[in-house]
């Protein structure tokens, strides 16, 4: 057990996938995984341990937002042992070629701050994924026939944003999307030698102001979820 984590050692699976919300790590459980067992309800953020084709996972919810995530990260990683997370959630798309309903898979994840940034100080680390997961999460996206995008995502810390001209200099820099969780994850990912990836779906688009329907955020993330469990499982 740790202060957010009510788990034993043993219930926690070495691979977590990590939605921001705690019911959809219930659904997804539900709907994924045969025996999923709830591992984890310290402050309704609701954790799950089951099996994906015999293999042990995790889904456990990160809140939103790097603070939040950062505490479930560092305890998974330093308590659990876990060694790969993969968040999978939503994200604002940045792009002209970007559509909701798209997948984007962060190759890596630019930040204005982070909690991890009164520790690197004056450095500026690159935040990247796990190169194997990125590319076993993009084969199985395009199996699927997933209108996929790879490359990187602006990982920030407010929703309602009131610095325009920062999401400008990041469309202009090719960045894909926005989101507010993956740069802390593949730091700590980094930090403790284990592997990191984000597999996003294109919920709202920040130049058309267009939005997925709610009827539809289940069947896309679903589809997210599994390109995530074949990502892990890749051999
Ligand atoms: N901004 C930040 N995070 C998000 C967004 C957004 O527009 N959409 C989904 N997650």
């Amino acid at each position: 057990m740790t202060i957010h984590i009510g788990a034993k050692p043993e219930q926690i699976a070495e691979t977590v996938l990590m939605p921001g919300d705690p019911y959809r790590a219930k659904w997804a459980a539900e709907t994924f995984l045969d025996d999923a067992e709830l591992v984890n309800e310290v402050r309704g953020m609701l954790g799950y341990t089951g099996t994906w084709k015999g293999n042990r996972v995790t889904i456990q919810g990160s809140g939103m937002g790097m603070p939040s995530l950062s505490i479930y990260a560092n305890e998974l990683l330093k308590n659990y042992g876990a060694k790969t997370l993969i968040r999978i959630g939503s994200c604002g798309g940045m792009q002209p070629h970007v559509s909701i309903r798209d997948v984007i898979v962060a190759m890596t994840a630019s930040t204005l701050t982070s909690p991890s940034r009164g520790f690197f100080k004056e450095l500026n680390f690159a935040p990247c994924a796990d190169w194997s997961l990125l590319r076993a999460a993009v084969n199985a996206a395009e199996a699927k026939g997933t209108k996929t995008h790879v490359g990187g995502i602006y990982s920030s810390d407010v929703f309602y944003d009131e610095r325009p001209d920062l999401n400008e200099q990041m469309v202009r820099h090719g960045i894909l999307g926005v989101e507010m969780e993956a740069a802390e994850l593949y730091t700590l990912a980094a930090r403790y030698g284990a592997r990191a990836l984000a597999v996003l779906t294109v919920s709202d688009h920040l130049q058309t102001g267009e939005a997925l329907p709610a009827s539809e955020r289940e069947s896309s993330f679903g589809d997210m979820v599994e390109i995530a469990l074949e990502a892990a499982f890749s051999g």
